[in-house]
């Protein structure tokens, strides 16, 4: 069998530290691209890369690059070009930046890989997934956003901090864009299927949602740039999912006609994730604060994508 190909571009923090998950988990052959001024940085850290091969025992060719064409015919693309926030900054002062860097690599991507699925990580997330839309024309199903993935992981490890039990015991579920509105799930949080609220009290389940609400910008204050191993990592879970088809149901920032009352907009819902990439957007019941939180969620995104449609009416 053919080994899948994966692409990710944006050979920084977070695209190296995807290689690494990629190939620690023997994925498939792995390409990061980077721009030309950054072609040795690039090419330099992934053949460090190559050479964990025979300790970490994958096969896998990991090579880095500034050009396309090495990159054609990926079966994935993770795009991680752009700028991080620094000390200070939310993820939405990205936005001028990185729409204009996140939409000529989604051009550059759906011409040399249009059969890809596409996994942005860029920030601010919401809108630079619809940017990537918008720039490759791609359907919806191979456009996806990885955000849930980070943040619900986040949000397990606090609770399994409080509760002293393993982080592979909790199952947790998150919705909403990725922002500090996001909406952590406690109702639908559960310790080997016992629900959390059973084994904690309000107020501590609480500070765990409210902690993973801000886990980027706590990190971000403590090494004065954005986290990467973990949003790497959760990159890398739905890349699993994909070249693996394992139809996983994951949190990530997909497609919704009429699903949470979006009416066609990119937020974060659990969906399956197979070869065809969003499979399906699940919908859960909420409750009327649950609502609440989604909806005042959805209005930031939606807030997002209109300021790129105005300042960029091209992708509009
Ligand atoms: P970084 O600065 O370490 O790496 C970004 C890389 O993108 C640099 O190597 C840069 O040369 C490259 N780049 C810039 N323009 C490019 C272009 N046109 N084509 C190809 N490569 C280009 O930044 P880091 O920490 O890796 O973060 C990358 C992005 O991911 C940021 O926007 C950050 O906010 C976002 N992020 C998103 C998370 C999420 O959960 N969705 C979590 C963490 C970071
Ligand atoms: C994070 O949540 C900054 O989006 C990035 O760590």
């Amino acid at each position: 069998m053919a080994r899948s190909k994966i692409s990710i571009i944006g050979g920084g923090n977070v695209g190296a530290s995807c290689a690494m998950w990629a190939a620690s988990k023997e994925l498939g052959d792995i390409t990061v691209l980077d721009i030309p001024q950054a072609e040795g940085m690039v090419k330099g850290k992934m053949l460090d890369l190559l050479e964990c091969a025979p300790i970490e025992r994958f096969d896998a060719n990991v090579v880095g690059t500034a050009d396309y064409a090495d990159t054609a015919d990926s079966d994935v693309v993770v795009v991680t070009a752009g700028m991080p926030r620094k000390p200070g900054m939310s993820r939405d002062d990205l936005i001028a930046t990185n729409v204009q860097i996140v939409r000529t690599v989604a051009e550059q991507v759906a011409k040399y890989s249009p059969n890809c699925v596409m996994i942005v990580v860029s920030n601010p997330l919401d809108a630079m997934v619809y940017t990537a839309w918008k720039a490759s024309g791609f359907p919806t199903s191979r456009i996806l956003g990885q955000a849930g993935c980070l943040d619900v992981a986040r949000f397990r490890c606090f609770i399994a901090m409080e509760l002293g039990c393993s982080v592979e015991d909790i199952q947790a579920l998150l919705l909403g864009g990725h922002g500090d509105d996001m909406v952590p799930l406690p109702r639908y949080t559960s310790v080997h299927g016992i629900p959390v609220t059973q084994l904690l009290p309000e107020e501590t389940i609480n500070a765990c949602v409210e902690r993973a609400k801000v886990g980027g910008g706590e990190i971000v204050k403590l090494m004065g740039t954005s986290a990467y191993y973990a949003p790497a990592s959760g990159s890398i879970q739905m890349v699993e999912a994909i070249v693996k088809d394992k139809k996983r149901i994951l949190p990530c920032a997909a497609w919704c006609d009429d699903q949470y009352g979006v009416g066609g907009g990119f937020v974060g819902v659990p969906c399956v994730l197979g070869a065809g990439g969003m499979e399906k957007v699940i919908e859960i019941d909420l409750d009327a604060d649950e609502k609440k939180l989604m909806d005042e969620s959805i209005s930031h995104v939606k807030d997002l994508v209109d300021t790129v449609k105005t300042t960029f009416p091209d992708l509009a």
